[in-house]
């Protein structure tokens, strides 16, 4: 930890991160703050270390970058793939952009609120998986499209989404 390592603490945000997470966003901290643009980056990094980016590590991340809160959660709310809370076991990204949506996406979107009990950004009740809208993963000529635990899937139907639900339950 360098000597301009900010202690996450949360006045307005909750408690201060626990000893072992505010050492994890020092740490990401410390790799970013000299680099110029290191918002995106150290939100990204942020979520992979804690898969959503904790409302108490948002002061933090703005004081190490010498911003506003506001401005912090302006870009976290403004960028769909950044978490407020914790995914499900498994992530469903179903894309919503134009092509997707010519073929059906929205459909299948429907379908799988039904099928979860939960709408488009929220988890399952049984918090196996999270469905989250994508804007275009670059397979629109096989479209549509999900993104399932990382693994892209092309020309996807109810029938084959209800499959993948089922293999993912199955797995968690
Ligand atoms: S629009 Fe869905 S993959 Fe491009």
């Amino acid at each position: 930890m360098n000597k301009d390592t900010v202690v996450p603490r949360g006045p307005r945000h909750g408690q201060p991160l626990p000893p072992d997470e505010a050492a994890r966003l020092n740490a990401i901290l410390d790799r970013w703050r000299t680099t110029p643009g290191a918002l995106l980056p150290i939100l990204h990094d942020v979520q992979a270390e804690f898969g959503h980016i904790p409302a108490n590590a948002v002061g933090p991340i703005a004081h190490a970058l010498h911003q506003s809160r506001a401005e912090i959660h302006g870009v976290i709310s403004f960028y769909h793939d950044f978490r407020r809370t914790p995914a499900g076991r498994h992530v469903l990204k179903i894309c919503q952009a134009e092509s997707c949506q010519a073929v059906g996406s929205r459909a299948l979107t429907a379908h799988v609120e039904r099928q979860l009990g939960c709408r488009l950004g929220a988890t399952s009740a049984d918090g196996a998986v999270t469905i989250e809208p994508v804007y275009c993963l670059g397979n629109c000529a096989c479209s549509p499209a999900v993104l399932f635990d990382g693994e892209l899937h092309g020309r996807v139907d109810a029938e084959q989404i209800d499959r993948l639900l089922q293999q993912a339950r199955a797995r968690s």
